[in-house]
């Protein structure tokens, strides 16, 4: 049923698919695919005994020539007898094939969901941000299904359906070949249809994809927008964005459903065309004594039970070719390679706590974001964090100051120059260790919805609960902890939301303080908090600190003024360097920027843009 312009739709590769698929996810599953495959030549013939058996029944109703009672034969208690017996053996055999088949394909579905899944969370942050969430969600959950409906349509077209069918031909040309040749002139027929069908509805599909992607997008932006939809009165308006999506999709699927349905009927049109010259040469075959109603009746009823593997084979191609198609997305998103990998010979970093080591250097280090980034996110800047030293990023918004953060963390590679800790290359030490390292917390701390004892152990996996509460301890954290309903076993809500800014906060603090790393990154841990909750997380952070070097961004002066050193950036440049008393002194950029978040209490960044 191949014919060029189709090809050119599926994978070029299209045996390098099939033979993955058997290699990664069929080769585990030989004793159930071993099962599924027996009882499907069981069924096949089966279904062709039940054929052959037609012949005896149908000559035991005609009168007998001898005109001796047909009861008087054996054949009527034998025959009755093999026929059940052929029945219930067929749907015996065809219920463990089916039921095996399916969760063959079932368990193929969960294997590359596993794997794709496992290959997401490894990507690069520049790869994770590039992706579309709501369409990697829809092909995350449609593509392994189309994947999965062509492996058991697949598996079960070679093994059930073929040999039903050459099972059932057997009987028809055992019983007049003739007739089984006439029979085959509708094949081609059939065939040509099924293409055209075939691949319109894989055109189809592949359009429906697309707005199931938006669609995913659609809600997801909904559900994470949800306190500006309501702030600014947008439910109407999202939800008529979104009912267009549905609109717009529910014509594709309406077109498609009209597709999926014409294969039957087509199928049906040609076997009407088939079954009534069978019976018009037939009758004439019959009148001339040259076919005997016994042979005639088995050859129908092969016919008849043929319909069956015909059209099941005849949805086999569409079905294949979109599940291919699929089995290709899903095999690229599996493949796709993180870009910030290990060097061969990376090392393993060890770092001591401070005063012993801790000591960051930035050396003209420069880095833009993308190719089409109108201006680098950083440029030649230098950096020197002494063991145990407290340093702080300073300047307005969009300086570069979580940009230094995500290349100290090999988020992104650095275009020039580069970035050691205590002496080794970030770009020789393993990610892994380079990470084990750093703690880090950000401007929104991430919780997620589990428990609040499972959020803070994600500082440090297999942390003990008598660590966890020493962690909430230093964080200032135990006594709203103890006041939840569950204590510390209450789910936090999805991203945390059943908990306050502050208490997000003084969580993350505490997951930072657990994982013990000699060198912490604070992103403006202390923004968006009020005077008393800021008074505990400072405290917090004060203890946190101790022994470790710590860099810190704050957009609120008057929390790093203690600091040893502050840099102070725009536009991506070092523009000062110094300790608050002498940049004060300086009369610079950053005594304009303490000025005036003294007056106005407002962060920085605001300020300065305005
Ligand atoms: N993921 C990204 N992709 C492309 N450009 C980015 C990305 N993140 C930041 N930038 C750009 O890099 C520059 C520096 O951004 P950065 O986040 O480091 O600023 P910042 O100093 O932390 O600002 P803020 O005080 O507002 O947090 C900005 O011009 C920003 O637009
Ligand atoms: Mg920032």
């Amino acid at each position: 049923m191949l014919n060029p312009k189709t090809m050119k739709e599926t994978p070029a590769n299209t045996i390098a698919i099939v033979h993955r698929i058997a290699r990664d996810y069929l080769g585990t599953q030989k004793v159930t695919l071993a099962i599924a495959i027996f009882f499907m030549i069981v069924t096949a013939l089966t279904t062709g005994a039940l054929a052959k058996l037609l012949g005896p029944a149908f000559n035991l109703l005609l009168p007998s020539p001898a005109g001796s009672p047909v009861t008087a034969t054996p054949a009527i208690w034998i025959l009755p007898l093999e026929v059940c017996g052929v029945l219930w053996l067929r749907a015996l055999s065809y219920f463990i094939q089916q039921s095996r088949v399916d969760a063959l394909g079932e368990r193929v579905v969960t294997a590359a969901q596993h794997d794709m899944f496992d290959s997401l969370v490894r990507r690069d942050l520049a790869q994770l941000n590039a992706l579309h969430s709501g369409s990697f969600v829809s092909n995350f959950l449609y593509d392994a299904t189309l994947m999965r409906d062509a492996i058991a349509k697949g598996v079960a077209a070679v093994w059930l359906e073929s040999i039903t069918l050459i099972a059932l031909v057997a009987a028809m040309a055992y019983a007049d070949w003739k007739l089984t040749l006439i029979c085959m002139i509708a094949l081609p027929g059939v065939a040509w249809a099924m293409e055209r069908i075939g691949s319109s509805i894989r055109r189809a599909t592949k359009r429906n994809m697309d707005e199931t992607g938006s669609l995913s997008t659609a809600i997801v932006e909904a559900l994470e927008g949800r306190r500006v939809i309501k702030a600014y009165g947008l439910e109407a308006y999202t939800s008529q964005i979104t009912n267009n999506r549905l609109q717009l999709r529910l014509k594709q699927l309406v077109k498609l459903a009209k597709r999926r349905a014409s294969t039957v009927p087509v199928t049906d049109i040609f076997m009407g065309i088939v079954v009534g010259a069978v019976i018009w040469y037939a009758g004439r075959q019959i009148a001339h004594h040259h076919l005997k109603p016994g042979d005639f009746a088995v050859f129908m009823g092969a016919l008849l039970l043929a319909q069956q593997p015909v059209r099941n084979l005849s949805q086999l191609w569409p079905v294949a070719s979109s599940g291919l198609t699929a089995a290709a997305r899903v095999f690229a998103m599996i493949d796709a390679k993180p870009h910030i990998v290990d060097a061969s010979d990376a090392e393993t970093l060890t770092v001591h706590h401070a005063p012993a080591g801790g000591g960051v250097t930035f050396n003209n280090v420069s880095f833009t974001y993308s190719a089409d980034a109108s201006a680098p996110a950083v440029r030649g800047v230098d950096l020197d964090v002494k063991p145990g030293s407290k340093v702080a990023l300073v300047g307005p918004s969009g300086s570069g100051k979580t940009t230094i953060f995500n290349l100290l963390l090999r988020f992104y590679d650095i275009d020039e120059g580069s970035i050691a800790i205590d002496g080794h290359d970030i770009r020789q030490v393993t990610l892994e260790s380079l990470r084990r390292n750093i703690a880090l917390v950000t401007q929104d701390p991430i919780l997620f919805d589990e428990s609040v004892a499972t959020n803070i152990a994600l500082g440090r996996p297999g942390a003990s609960r008598a660590d966890i509460e020493q962690a909430a301890h230093d964080a200032a954290a135990h006594e709203f902890i103890a006041a939840l309903p569950e204590g510390y076993d209450t789910r936090v809500g999805e991203g945390g939301l059943k908990l306050s800014g502050g208490q997000r906060q003084r969580i993350a603090i505490a997951r930072a303080m657990l994982r013990n790393a000699p060198i912490l990154l604070l992103d403006e841990a202390t923004s968006a908090l009020d005077t008393e909750s800021e008074r505990q997380v400072q405290e917090a952070l004060t203890r946190l600190m101790k022994d470790r070097t710590t860099i810190v961004i704050a957009h609120r002066l008057s929390t790093v003024a203690d600091a040893d050193r502050l840099y102070v950036l725009d536009q991506g440049h070092v523009v000062e360097a110094g300790t608050h008393g002498e940049l004060m002194a300086k009369g610079g950029l950053y005594a304009r920027l303490y000025h005036h978040n003294e007056t106005t209490e407002s962060p920085a960044a605001g300020l300065v843009q305005a």
